[in-house]
């Protein structure tokens, strides 16, 4: 299946200039939302997963599907201020300022194996700032995982230290 027939390029979003890449499509249908699933599923291979991370928000549409595939646990990295218990912060840079992502202390046992997944990898600036958060917690990052990339913003080279993986490339 031509996954990137089922992502549609939306114009000035979510600013002026911006050509933001819309997964809508993907997800609504049944057969491309599942067979898109299962594709990332393949992209693991042989990686033994303790945990798998979905970043908020768009992260959260593919990363408990992948923990229950791979029978690990979920958990969520999330906007500041969103989650109630004991927590880690990391601020990353944007392109004009700078945004900060959280994790439970407890959500990672030191030495687990853990699958960073989200939506789209662009700057690499975000999912970056979850690895860090990873690793304070002792985990180990086994990969990075996107359901596409933006090769043009090279968000790789932030995740030079990092395997990473993405569905689709543009
Ligand atoms: C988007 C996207 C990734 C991130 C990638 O999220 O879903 O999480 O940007 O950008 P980067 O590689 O340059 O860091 P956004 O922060 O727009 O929020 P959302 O997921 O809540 O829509
Ligand atoms: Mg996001």
């Amino acid at each position: 299946m031509d996954f990137k027939t089922y992502v549609r390029d939306i114009q000035d979003f979510p600013e002026k200039g911006i050509v933001f890449k819309d997964i809508s499509p993907l997800l609504k249908d049944e057969r491309a939302f599942q067979a898109a699933t299962k594709a990332m599923i393949a992209m693991v291979g042989n990686n033994a997963v303790d945990k798998v991370i979905g970043i908020e928000s768009r992260g959260f549409f593919f990363a408990p599907l992948l923990a229950f595939e791979l029978s690990a646990g979920f958990v969520p990295v999330r906007k500041v201020g969103k989650l109630p218990a004991d927590k880690i912060s990391r601020t990353y840079a944007l392109e004009y300022g700078s945004d900060t992502l959280e994790i439970h202390s407890d959500s990672i046992t030191k030495g687990d194996r853990v699958l960073i997944h989200d939506d789209v990898l662009a700057t690499g600036g975000t999912a970056r700032a979850a690895c860090e958060l990873v690793e304070s917690l002792g985990g180990e990052v086994v990969l990075c995982h996107f359901l596409l990339e933006l090769d043009f913003l090279n968000g790789r080279r932030r995740l030079e230290n990092y395997p990473a993986k993405s569905l689709m490339a543009f």
